[in-house]
């Protein structure tokens, strides 16, 4: 099985050392698991990010996908998640290894993904619709997101006298927006946490359905942010989005841009350690600023 150089470095630059014995293990883990579960491999497909994903069929023909995560909390998360959505609008689990990182997943065919959906109002439509199919009460057994936020604390500590890429200000700033929405909260519920048009697909017997949850609760709120910045091809559409789902689900825009400004901010710090665009991401959270104070 080829490995993709563009996946190899990406994991690398995330992981380190971590990648990197991963990725020496990868051709073998495959090789067992397409043995172990008697799978015929189609190739990887062509969106890869940080776990290696291959179009596979079992020995019926049925088409499936395989996916390996370097092994861990998040990838044992994702498999909790997958199970507990349990094929309701979203693509099912057909077995799992937690010790080796593996999922097998039920494949959405034809597996359209929510971007190339080129109307606006539309794509909002689906994702508003498949959010909803996906609201869970909160299980204790999921972390909350706002553990996640000390992300900022631990970037603003790595990065002392404003010797980092983002301000002390905005860290600030963004710190007490999530006590904001912590303590103005109707309280916490299962997120998606990353619910946007790459892990949106169509299926052709069951619609719009999901993939790729991060098994993580907290406010709602946060869970439409990584949907209003994927695909983002102008501030007109940023805005668009953030007045479509307002409406639709009837929820207080300002709160909205708050929890944006906050997770995107944190997801800056992230993308600062691991090379990734943190400039453009500075330049929304600068739009989602001047959006808060129209
Ligand atoms: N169950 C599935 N059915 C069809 N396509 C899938 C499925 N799972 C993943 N894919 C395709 O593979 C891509 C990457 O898979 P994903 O699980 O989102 O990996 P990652 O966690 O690295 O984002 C998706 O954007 C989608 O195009
Ligand atoms: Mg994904």
């Amino acid at each position: 099985m080829n490995i993709p150089l563009d996946f190899k470095k990406k994991i690398i630059a995330a992981f380190g050392k971590e990648g990197e014995k991963w990725l020496s293990c990868l051709p073998a883990l495959v090789e067992s698991y397409t043995k172990k579960w008697q799978l015929y491999m189609e190739g990887p497909v062509g969106n890869l990010s940080y776990n290696f994903v291959i179009k596979v069929r079992d020995c019926n023909l049925r088409p499936l996908i395989l996916k390996f995560g370097i092994p861990g909390a998040d990838v044992t998360r994702e498999i909790y998640a997958v199970e507990l959505y349990n094929g309701e609008r979203f693509a099912k689990l057909v077995n799992f290894d937690k010790t080796d990182g593996v999922l097998l997943l039920e494949r959405l065919e034809p597996g359209v993904m929510l971007s190339e959906v080129k109307s606006e109002e539309e794509a909002v439509f689906h994702y508003v619709d498949v959010w909803q199919a996906l609201r869970r009460p909160a299980k204790p057994s999921f972390p909350s997101i706002y553990q996640w936020f000390n992300g900022l604390d631990e970037y603003m500590k790595r990065n002392p006298k404003e010797e980092g890429t983002i301000s002390n200000e905005l860290l600030a700033k963004a710190g007490q927006y999530v006590r904001h929405i912590q303590t103005t909260s109707a309280g916490d519920e299962l997120l998606h946490g990353d619910l946007h048009h790459y892990n949106i697909l169509y299926d052709q017997r069951r619609g719009w359905c999901a993939i790729d949850p991060k098994g993580v609760i907290g406010d709602v709120y946060f869970d439409f942010v990584p949907f209003l910045f994927n695909e983002l091809h102008s501030p007109a559409v940023l805005k668009q989005r953030v007045e479509s789902i307002s409406n639709l689900l009837y929820i207080n825009k300002k709160r909205l841009l708050k929890a944006s400004i906050a997770l995107l901010t944190l997801q800056t710090c992230w993308a600062v350690e691991e090379e990734g665009d943190w400039r453009g991401m500075l330049t929304t959270i600068q739009l989602l600023d001047d959006l808060l104070n129209e």
